[in-house]
């Protein structure tokens, strides 16, 4: 084994929740003139979970089919990243490597920081990975976006799930060497242990952002990495997908280079089209991006990406990862594509009603309405356990 033996993500599938709001219904509620929606950030309904949906549900969505393709035997290590956990002891992936049956002979662990532990999980993957080529890490990125209701950030709400096979010769992307590293102490984002719903200062938040993707593309030059001319296409972190364009711009500007709108938009624009309509999903965002450039575009053979990963608080990551010939082969266009448009569409009272949902706490026995079709639901809180039910 060398160290250029190619290690990368040799599957991804992505899952979402049983309902969506339009923004239009969120405009209408509000009085906000949809161009602010729409145009301003970006983004044209969120997905919101059922009762009986969870970090879990949405995980097994996601990674069901990549067991079912790939089997379960060379799964040692299951690296689940989120940051709307729901226990302080027990790792999420611990009840989805149960729901998928995936062999004992495993680790599993939940990482955290913010938006950016899908990313960590990626390349402690590729590290085990890279020590042992023959086994292979189950990385799941699993999250629900949410805000206090009638707040500014409640338009920038979602959840998704993403799951991605890593693995030595991956059919979809090689991860290069190096990767450029920035961690900075903001207060930007974050949601104290007592909250359901995440504080922020918006406009702190995107000045963080952009800061830090200029942090880690320093780093990523001075370790030696690629010329930006070098790259075909982004994939951003996409709180909103207009931070995409905002922070391209950004880094355009760092490196001297003229920002046209309509360059960006063909580097771009093939990355936002999930994103635009499931919402930010933090730490699943910016590999339900990848998913979407994969789907919508022509032909990316042998092509390099450059990813930028941002989680609030705030720690980001820019690295690359070129497209394997035949990748096309492996996608999941369909199965991407019915996630999105399963879902069922809410009127802004059965929202809010949603949102307003808690989860008991006294340790009764509580059966959780059945909402989902997806092939896991939560089916009850029984003395403070959670109880998962398959379909
Ligand atoms: P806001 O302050 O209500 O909106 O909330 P605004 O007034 O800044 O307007 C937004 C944009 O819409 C502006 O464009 C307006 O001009 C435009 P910009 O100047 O930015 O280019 N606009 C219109 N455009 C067309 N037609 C119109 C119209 N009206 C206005 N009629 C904000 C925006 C993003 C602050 C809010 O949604 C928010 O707080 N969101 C949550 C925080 C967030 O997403 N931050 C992003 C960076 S931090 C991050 O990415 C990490 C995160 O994912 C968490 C993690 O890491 O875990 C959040």
């Amino acid at each position: 084994m060398t160290s250029d033996t190619a290690i990368g993500i040799h599957d991804l599938s992505f899952a979402t929740t049983e309902f969506v709001l339009e923004h239009t219904v969120l405009a209408e509620y509000d009085g906000t003139d949809i161009g602010k929606y729409h145009v301003g950030i970006g983004q044209r309904s969120m997905s919101v979970p059922a009762a009986d949906e969870d970090i879990v549900t949405m995980a097994v969505a996601a990674a069901a089919p990549i067991t079912a393709r790939h089997g379960v035997d060379q799964i040692r290590t299951v690296l689940f990243a989120t940051e709307t956990s729901i226990d302080q002891s027990k790792a999420a992936g611990v009840y989805v490597h149960s729901l998928l049956g995936l062999p004992s002979s495993a680790r599993v662990v939940e990482l955290k920081q913010a938006c950016y532990s899908g990313t960590a999980a990626l390349q402690l993957a590729i590290g085990l990975v890279r020590r042992d080529p023959s086994q292979r890490v189950l990385v799941i990125a699993s999250d629900i976006s949410k805000y206090d209701l009638d707040s500014p950030g409640e338009a920038t709400q979602g959840a998704a799930a993403v799951a991605m096979l890593v693995s030595a010769d991956p059919t979809l992307i090689r991860i290069e060497d190096p990767s450029g590293l920035y961690t900075a102490d903001v207060m930007d984002f974050w949601r104290p242990n007592y909250r359901t719903t995440a504080l922020v200062d918006g406009h702190q938040s995107i000045g963080a952002y952009l800061q830090a993707l200029e942090g880690s593309w320093k780093d990523y030059t001075e370790q030696g990495g690629r010329p930006l001319s070098d790259f075909s296409a982004f994939c951003y972190h996409q709180p909103f997908t207009k931070m995409a364009f905002k922070a391209h711009r950004h880094l355009l500007n760092i490196c001297g280079q003229d920002a046209d709108p309509a360059e960006i938009s063909r580097t771009l624009g093939l990355t936002t089209a999930y994103n635009s309509v499931l919402g930010n999903s933090y730490t699943a965002s910016m590999y339900v991006a990848l998913a979407s450039l994969l789907d919508h575009a022509d032909d990316l053979t042998d092509q390099a990406i450059g990813f930028v990963s941002y989680g609030s608080g705030s720690v980001a990551e820019f690295f690359a990862g070129t497209v394997v010939p035949g990748y096309q082969g492996h996608l999941r266009t369909a199965a991407n594509r019915e996630a999105i448009d399963r879902r069922q569409p809410l009127d802004h009272a059965r929202y809010r009603e949603l949102h307003g949902r808690s989860i008991p706490n006294d340790g009764g026995v509580h059966p959780v309405p059945r909402q989902t079709g997806a092939p896991v639901r939560l089916s009850a809180l029984d003395h403070h356990k959670r109880i998962y039910e398959l379909r």
